[in-house]
């Protein structure tokens, strides 16, 4: 588990991420922040393209820059929007985070301050995997 003052520390990442969103076609802000094994904490926000298509998620964007630094060993990542109910991570970025964590913890939350935590296998159980023998990637 999650000690509580790293747990706070993840979500007031992630909400102040998500005032630097990008977002003129929706208007859905979010904001998301992974935790590294060794304690470091990469922040992203959504921004999206006039194509829509290139849109890239907030989620991702942490994760993306988390691994472009070096660390892919992560352990928790924290998720925000403005939702009734606490925002869950798009199928797009379970699969991505899987990728470097399939056992990850997820907290989801919202600006009310709601918050429910899962394991990524219970977000997304049989991820897809490389079907290579050692399971490995480059
Ligand atoms: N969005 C995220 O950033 N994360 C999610 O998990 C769901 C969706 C963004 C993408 C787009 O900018 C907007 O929310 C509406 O889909």
């Amino acid at each position: 588990m999650l000690d509580e003052t790293v747990r706070q520390q993840l979500l007031d990442q992630a909400r102040r991420a998500r005032e630097a969103a990008y977002a003129p076609y929706s208007s859905f802000t979010v904001g998301a922040a992974v935790l590294t094994a060794a304690g470091e904490i990469f922040s992203g926000c959504n921004i999206e393209n006039a194509s829509l298509g290139a849109t890239i998620c907030a989620e991702r964007v942490a994760i993306f820059r988390a691994v472009a630094a070096g660390w892919r060993d992560l352990t928790a990542l924290a998720v925000i929007a403005d939702t009734p109910e606490p925002v869950a991570p798009c199928g797009l970025c379970r699969q991505v985070l899987a990728e470097f964590n399939p056992n990850c913890l997820v907290l989801m939350a919202n600006i009310a301050g709601s918050i429910r935590l899962a394991n990524l296998k219970e977000l997304l159980p049989l991820a897809f995997r490389w079907p290579s023998e050692s399971g490995e990637g480059a």
